[in-house]
């Protein structure tokens, strides 16, 4: 199995964290999201933990929550005493119903509005991760008239190419995220920062892109950050304080995806960064890292029951399930990777039946997986489940086609509970005149 929270049960029955999906099925209907909350904590303590083991008490992680966000996330990240990374009101705002203290938030955007910096500094706002200098201006009015100093980092692009999809590809020079050490623009904006007087710079971030297993790029990002912040001592006589690494690791969605081992990972970077502080004479800064896949993708998983089974002979197969990309539009976005399991025929010998899994959207973009191979008895009534989809897939569900948004389901030590309920109809047309 890809991730030790998934089992099969003596009735031949999937488990996810132990219990029965068919059960859960049967208990809250579908399409229904279930997400392993041991597991998000775990992995928050991974790195909560390798962080500071490898560069000390300063070492912060930060969650991103645009992996996954709804009020129960940001109350586990409080609990778990780390911070978060938000992208939006909508996000900014759930965390701060959730109970989340708004001074442990960052908040990044390469487009912040003016009512986005408003709100967020009247909020009390730990950090914004300012893009562009045209922001820049406008926090430093909007801090001006509330009478604040706002804490900032400042978005470098550093220019590297993390080898993964270019959709989650951020540190290339030509990116629309921040501002690029190669065209002079990070220096420029760092020393316009400088001389604002309700600006508190406090350092830099950078983040490269999303899934990646490469360790390297890791290195390569410190590597460049490390030597402009030396750069900009020599040249500004300023010294950044803190230097935020962007995202995490990538996760295994197939068998065929390298397992990672975050805290080694994570050791490694740490002593690299050490070793590098060392060699340019700089005092360590305070790291953070801003992982959001890793940390809830394997403890997240969809079920789905299975509705028509198509065969077109000499063609392919079809398997619908009663949802679709509006719950999961990753593979219509990225031709992402997924495992998918018939919950209820685990132990089905019969393991032959290639097709395609598909939603019931108006669309034939609407796949979900493509090539998947299931047990020729597969047929209405069913129990499909879709590994590894706690991240991106309820924070980019949608109401296309006016389908309902499916519920999230938390599981823990054994019980149930639901963290987002199920949309109704009503829902729906909650904003209709
Ligand atoms: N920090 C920043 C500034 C980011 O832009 C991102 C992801 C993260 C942290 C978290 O990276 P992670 O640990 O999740 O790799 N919708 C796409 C992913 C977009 C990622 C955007 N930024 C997907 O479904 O694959």
């Amino acid at each position: 199995m890809i991730c030790e929270n998934i089992t099969v049960n003596e009735k031949g029955n999937l488990c996810f964290a132990g219990m029965d999906v068919t059960k859960l099925a049967a208990k809250y209907g579908t399409p229904l999201y279930l997400m392993d909350e041991n597991r998000i904590r775990q992995r928050i303590r991974t790195y909560k933990n390798a962080l500071t083991k490898a560069l000390g008490e300063e070492a912060k992680v930060l969650y991103a929550s645009k992996a996954a966000s709804f009020c129960q996330m940001y109350r586990i990240c409080k609990e778990e005493g780390i911070g978060v990374d938000v992208v939006s009101l909508g996000e900014l705002y759930t965390a701060i119903k959730a109970g989340f203290n708004p001074a442990e938030a960052y908040f990044h955007s390469n487009n912040k509005t003016d009512e986005d910096i408003d709100f967020a500094i009247e909020k009390g706002i730990g950090y914004f991760v300012v893009d562009n200098e045209e922001e820049l201006f406008v926090i430093d009015k909007i801090a001006g008239e509330k009478g604040k100093r706002q804490n900032i980092l400042l978005r470098i692009t550093p220019g590297i190419d993390p080898h993964t999809y270019e959709a989650v590809a951020t540190g290339k020079v030509d990116s629309k995220f921040g501002s690029a050490i190669e065209t002079g623009q990070a220096e420029q904006i760092t020393k316009t920062a400088l001389g604002l007087k309700n600006i508190n710079l406090c350092g830099f971030h950078t983040h490269i892109g999303s899934q990646m297993f490469d360790s390297e790029v890791f290195f390569d990002g410190a590597k460049i950050m490390l030597e402009f912040i030396s750069h900009i001592k020599n040249s500004l006589g300023y010294t950044a304080k803190e230097l935020d690494l962007g995202g995490g690791y990538g996760v295994r969605y197939t068998e065929n995806d390298p397992t990672i081992d975050i805290a080694a990972n994570i050791e490694a970077v740490g002593k690299y960064i050490r070793n590098k502080c060392n060699e340019l004479g700089l005092e360590v800064p305070s790291i953070r890292m801003e992982p959001g896949r890793s940390i809830v993708a394997d403890a997240g998983m969809t079920i789905y029951t299975v509705g028509t089974v198509k065969r077109i002979p000499g063609y392919k197969n079809y398997v619908s399930v009663d949802g679709g990309m509006s719950d999961n539009p990753r593979f219509a976005l990225y031709g992402s990777e997924y495992t998918i399991y018939i919950a209820n025929k685990m132990n089905d010998k019969g393991q032959t039946f290639n097709c395609s899994v598909v939603g019931r959207c108006c669309e034939s973009g609407d796949i979900i997986q493509e090539n998947v191979t299931l047990p020729s008895s597969v047929c209405r009534g069913d129990i499909a489940a879709v590994l590894t989809t706690g991240a991106y897939n309820y924070s980019m569900a949608s109401n296309y086609n006016r389908i309902a948004r499916p519920p999230v389901v938390m599981l823990n030590n054994g019980e149930d509970y639901v963290a987002v309920k199920r949309e109704s109809l009503e829902d729906i047309i909650r904003n209709d005149i």
